[in-house]
């Protein structure tokens, strides 16, 4: 979602975050799995990369509007909330960096200095993210554009940063957390969220909460924001309107409640502790999310998109199914561990987190599911010359990809499955100047080069080619210099 901060209230500040209740007092456990171990959020968010590539168009097309709304600025702050641990705040942090560069660029501007501020609540593991902050600059350090990066503790649900100070908000995957455990779940027994058995009264206490957050969020954010300052949103939300109860059987807080429940079978849990535990989470449609920034007033939304992730779990294969299981268990526990420690004490945890990949493999035949794994790759060609348009031909054994001509600061993506046996091998041909004689052939993809399913990038500059593959953090290197041979 992106809004257009379009006037503000002048009012005083709001009274900041929710009162994280006592009753629920887990919830001020709230974080991601620190570090970068097996079990860390920083190792296990690659959903969250696809969420952030997907989101891409739009933040890209955002940061030029607001470039040629304020009229190339000298300075511009941007904030990235719920940053997180790990790579994928520079990922963000990249792109709007790298876009005001070409930006710049093309329209022969000098760059602005951006100061970049990374927020998230104060148990997160900031030090994991600041480590990576060398091989981000790696990555920038062909980019003219002075940045300067620094940590803001605090939930987003309280003012963060001075009145009419940001011009560039973003936020992926943080939103859907609410700042409390809603009141009125009593009745939603045995089950840590909403599911197709519970009363509606638990849809309706989560969506109040909801809608009191949100509106707390865009209100603070409004203060903050210079008019004319662009916001965009990536959050978990749900597609189905006629039954706001519907979760699928696979939803993972729904997997999760079954996995408390065999404990609870086991001896390991009492009853009464899973009927106290209840996610701060709630997943919005458009329509409730459109309502509530309508009727809050200050932000105009521009684009509000829904993508649905690829069902790749629904898989006949027996040894496939139990990957899978293990693979969606360990990137729930990334996102939940910190909470059901607080609630449920250490002991427990990785039993359960067996019990919830035992369960992702039951439901293989289970369709509308939101998966981890979209298994298509993504080859990605961009121009970053001056002035000079770049040609490009990629072609496989099997496929060719045509003829393509790019202009300064454009991008070409493919998107194609590895085949069966993993031995998928493209070729690209680039070719610049006069007549596109100074060229260069090179292998551009192979399965085996790849430990993720993921992006690959070619990027043609004056000096050379230029080449990163996921996962990110990896610097881009330089692979092939520019030569005058016949293509
Ligand atoms: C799933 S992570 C997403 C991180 C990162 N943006 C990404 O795309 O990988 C959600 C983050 O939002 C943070 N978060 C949740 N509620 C928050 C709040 N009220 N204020 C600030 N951060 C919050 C969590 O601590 C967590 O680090």
């Amino acid at each position: 979602m992106t809004c257009r901060c379009d006037y503000k209230t002048e009012n005083e500040s709001s009274s900041g975050d929710e009162e994280r209740s006592s009753k629920y007092s887990f919830v001020s456990a709230l974080c991601m799995s620190g570090g970068e171990g097996a079990n860390s959020y920083s190792t296990n968010s690659l959903l969250q990369r696809r969420a952030l590539a997907k989101a891409k168009p739009v933040l890209v097309k955002n940061i030029k509007e607001l470039m040629m709304d304020l009229n190339f600025p000298k300075y511009i702050k941007v904030a990235d909330l719920g940053c997180s641990s790990g790579q994928n705040t520079f990922l963000a942090m990249s792109e709007i960096i790298n876009t005001i560069n070409v930006f710049c660029q093309k329209w022969n501007q000098n760059p602005p200095e951006i100061d970049c501020c990374l927020n998230d609540l104060p148990n997160n593991d900031f030090n994991t993210t600041f480590k990576l902050i060398h091989s981000f600059k790696e990555k920038n350090f062909t980019s003219k554009v002075p940045y300067f990066v620094s940590g803001v503790p605090g939930s987003f649900y309280s003012r963060l940063f001075p009145r009419k100070s940001l011009h560039l908000v973003h936020s992926s995957y943080g939103l859907h957390w609410l700042s409390k455990v809603p009141e009125g779940l009593e009745k939603n027994k045995m089950s840590v969220y909403i599911t197709a058995s519970s009363p509606l009264s638990a849809y309706k206490a989560y969506l109040k909460q909801f809608q009191r957050d949100f509106t707390t969020f865009l209100k603070l954010r409004s203060e903050e924001m210079v008019s004319n300052g662009r916001m965009v949103l990536t959050f978990i939300g749900r597609n189905n309107m006629d039954n706001p109860l519907h979760r699928d059987c696979c939803h993972f807080w729904t997997l999760l409640s079954k996995s408390l429940h065999d404990l609870v079978i086991e001896g390991l849990v009492s009853a009464s502790m899973v009927d106290s535990f209840y996610m701060p989470f709630y997943d919005p449609s458009k329509e409730e999310v459109k309502e509530i920034v309508g009727k809050e007033g200050s932000f105009e939304i521009k684009d509000l998109e829904a993508h649905e992730y690829d069902l790749g779990h629904c898989n006949q294969d027996q040894s496939k199914r139990s990957k899978s299981g293990q693979n969606e268990a360990v990137y729930i526990r990334a996102v939940s561990e910190p909470l059901l420690v607080a609630h449920f004490g250490n002991a427990i945890i990785n039993r359960l987190f067996g019990k919830f990949a035992h369960h992702v493999s039951q439901h293989a035949g289970c369709r509308n599911k939101t998966t981890i794994v979209d298994e298509k790759e993504t080859l990605v060609l961009t121009n970053e010359l001056n002035n000079k348009i770049l040609a490009i031909h990629c072609k496989s054994k099997d496929d060719d990809l045509g003829d393509h001509y790019l202009a300064v600061g454009q991008s070409q993506e493919y998107k194609f499955r590895d085949n069966l046996w993993h031995t998928t091998l493209f070729w690209c041909h680039m070719g610049q100047g006069p007549d596109y004689k100074i060229q260069q052939v090179f292998e551009a993809y192979r399965s085996t080069w790849s430990k993720y399913v993921g992006y690959t990038y070619w990027i043609g500059r004056e000096d050379g080619i230029y080449f990163r593959q996921d996962p990110h953090g990896l610097p881009l290197v330089k692979r092939y210099d520019w030569n005058l041979t016949a293509y």
